[in-house]
């Protein structure tokens, strides 16, 4: 899918409305991809995001060593994509992107691959991480972002006019859809 780059004080935009997302890391030689659902914005200049990563994933492990990771928002189109790259691990030498239709797309500022089909992707470079026993809480700045010009607009806004579905994880194999806006008056 097609991408801009989208103003580095935008870029926390992409991450507000909680969707799951595909977190990827690469090393040059393996690389790695997982669904996120817990991740969040947590500075807007410079824009930083907060994952919490289960320590054992296969992914975590090239993260750790790299420092970098790409964050890749999907839609629904992709969501039984999302749900295969959540249920399988990379530790069993399993090529999630060959098995899930995925592709890879070169990132600008880092190694990280990152998925074409998604409807924006985030290059990070890891800050802190506090360990939570069998979980990481990372921090990481973004250095780069790009979104397709049709769903996210120049003023750093989510568009649904076009027939985007964001999705959030409910549990299991369920999930629920941002397909509109609201809006409220201001009083
Ligand atoms: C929809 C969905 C959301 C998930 N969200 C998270 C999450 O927020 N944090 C996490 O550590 N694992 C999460 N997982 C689990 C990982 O994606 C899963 O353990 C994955 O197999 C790890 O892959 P890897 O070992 O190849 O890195 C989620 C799984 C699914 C299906």
């Amino acid at each position: 899918m097609r991408k801009e780059s989208v103003l580095p004080k935008m870029a926390y935009r992409l991450l507000n409305p909680g969707c799951v997302v595909l977190v990827s890391a690469g090393d040059g030689e393996r690389d790695g991809l997982f669904a996120l659902t817990w991740n969040m914005p947590v500075r807007k200049s410079p824009g930083t995001v907060a994952l919490l990563s289960g320590k054992r994933h296969y992914t975590y492990g090239i993260i750790e060593r790299t420092r970098e990771l790409g964050i890749s928002v999907p839609d629904a189109s992709i969501v039984d994509a999302v749900y295969g790259c959540g249920s399988t691990t990379g530790h069993r030498g399993v090529d999630k992107w060959e098995r899930f239709g995925l592709t890879r797309q070169q990132a600008e500022k880092t190694r990280v691959p990152l998925v074409e089909q998604a409807v924006a992707t985030l290059e990070c470079r890891v800050e802190q991480v506090v360990d939570m026993g069998p979980s990481a809480l990372i921090i990481a700045e973004i250095v780069a972002a790009r979104a397709a010009p049709e769903h996210f607009d120049a003023d750093g806004a989510w568009c649904f006019d076009h027939g985007l579905q964001l999705i959030h994880h409910l549990g299991g194999a369920a999930f629920g859809v941002t397909d509109r806006v609201v809006r409220a008056k201001a009083r």
